[in-house]
């Protein structure tokens, strides 16, 4: 027992708490009472959600492997995503696709569907679902499929 939290501690009486704070109960007894008070507060309780600021779960997700700008990085830059067709590898085969929003959408939900050319080797992303809830991916989702072309 943490007597730090602790106003008070009130035992039935054959119950004895004992220097090492335990409690000791009787082998025989069956029926006890243990009545704890416990000291105040000020802190309040603050359920921590997951945040879902799509800047900052760009940052804290895909910065490592991906800038805004059109440096490449372990990925490709996101400067002209929603711009430039894209030479992919899908199903073994090369394809030329625009990144609409559904591509954009697979790229981020199943990355090894369709790879970027340049980039088969050897990194590859990560599956983000295992990491992030529903509502993240969401927010993430619509940050990169608004993504603006930069000037
Ligand atoms: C470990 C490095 C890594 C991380 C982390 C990562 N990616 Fe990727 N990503 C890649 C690589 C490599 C490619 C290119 C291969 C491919 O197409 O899958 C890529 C491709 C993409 C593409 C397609 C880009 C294009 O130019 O067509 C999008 C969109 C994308 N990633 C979004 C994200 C988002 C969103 C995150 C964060 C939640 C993220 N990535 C995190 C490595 C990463």
């Amino acid at each position: 027992m943490n007597s730090e939290n602790l106003e008070s501690v009130e035992l039935s009486e054959r119950l004895h708490l004992n220097y090492s704070g335990v409690i000791e109960i009787h082998p025989t007894e069956t029926w006890d009472q243990i009545r704890l008070k416990l000291k105040s507060c000020n802190e309040k309780f603050v359920r921590k959600e997951p945040t879902i600021n799509d800047r900052l779960l760009y940052e804290l997700h895909c910065m490592s492997c991906h800038t805004l700008d059109g440096n490449k990085k372990i990925g490709p830059g996101f400067a002209d995503l929603r711009t430039r067709k894209r030479t992919v590898t899908r199903d073994g085969r090369s394809d030329i696709v625009t990144t609409d929003e559904q591509y954009v959408r697979e790229s981020i939900l199943q990355p090894q569907a369709a790879i970027v050319r340049g980039y088969e080797k050897p990194n590859r992303m990560v599956d983000i679902r295992k990491t992030l809830n529903k509502k993240q991916i969401g927010a993430l989702m619509k940050f990169f499929i608004e993504l603006k072309p930069k000037e």
